[in-house]
């Protein structure tokens, strides 16, 4: 596997594979890698015929008050996992070479609507970060297709209206969230759980669980995220929200929508805050 750190590298790599005809795959991540982000890169591998991955923590999706600073990097074993997973490329810029302007100067990308709930509305700013470096990487890489994990599923949305609204020609493809034995979705944040909290994390996955089953059983949605909220204190969780949404755009469905739903969790528990979902059809 080879390992970038320019865009000229990049491009040059990408311009020679582009002149044998190759067709690329591309898993956009902020390291700290897990069995989740390489399941990403498997499903990139079986798409195409090159698979270039990125590792760069994104300064401008983190709020003043988040864990920028303290973002697990751990390149090296990063670099060896990927070898491992027949990873093509790594490519691990710094700041500069994806803002050459700096961070707080970038052109930025707005994506409307999708991102005005939930994550977009507790953390500001979050997705124009996320929309702003991944429009950067999907030119530099110029991806035929991209991987992104369902786990983070307002950002999979952002993603794809994006790269429809900007003509972008590329196919963007949902990966299974990866859990934990107990039903906790793997996250590069889990390491700020101790081992106590990782096992009462699994409320998180059993209260969506819960969710679909009260929802199949005919529960008023108010009420489903009702006893989901109490069941998640219980627990010892503070949680941001546990709602059932339109799988589609995140709206708030009317009291009689029971198809095409969603359940979302996120919530703190210790220094960690943690975002999971399911969807909710049969
Ligand atoms: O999901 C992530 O790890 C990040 O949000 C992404 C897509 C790599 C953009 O920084």
């Amino acid at each position: 596997m080879e390992s970038f750190a320019t865009a000229a590298d990049l491009r040059a790599r990408v311009a020679a594979w582009r002149r044998d005809g190759a067709r690329i795959g591309f898993v956009p991540t902020m390291g700290n890698l897990h069995a989740g982000h390489f399941s990403l890169v498997a499903l990139a591998r079986a798409r195409a015929d090159k698979v270039v991955a990125s590792v760069f923590v994104n300064p401008t999706q983190f709020g003043p008050n988040e864990d920028f600073a303290s973002y697990p990097r751990t390149l090296d074993a990063d670099r060896a996992g990927l070898a491992a997973y027949d990873c093509d490329v790594l490519f691990a810029p710094d700041v500069r070479t994806m803002y050459p302007f700096g961070a707080g100067e970038s052109v930025r990308v707005d994506v409307p609507q999708i991102t005005q709930t939930l994550e977009g509305k507790l953390r500001p700013g979050h997705f124009a970060g996320v929309a702003t470096v991944v429009t950067k990487l999907f030119n530099l890489v110029q991806p035929d297709v991209a991987v992104f994990g369902q786990k983070d599923f307002q950002q999979l949305l952002v993603v794809r209206r994006l790269t429809e609204d900007l003509c972008l020609p590329i196919e963007i493809v949902a990966a299974p969230t990866w859990r934990e034995s107990n039903g906790l979705a793997m996250s590069s944040r889990n390491r700020y759980l101790s081992g106590e909290q990782r096992d009462r994390a699994a409320v998180i996955h059993r209260t969506l669980c819960a969710m679909r089953e009260r929802l199949h059983l005919g529960r008023a949605h108010a009420d489903i995220e009702a006893d989901a909220l109490v069941e998640l204190e219980a627990a010892g969780c503070v949680p941001d929200y546990a709602v059932i949404r339109r799988a589609a755009d995140l709206a708030v469905p009317t009291a009689a929508e029971r198809r095409g739903l969603i359940a979302l969790i996120a919530t703190r528990l210790g220094r960690a805050r943690l975002i999971d979902n399911l969807p909710l059809d049969p």
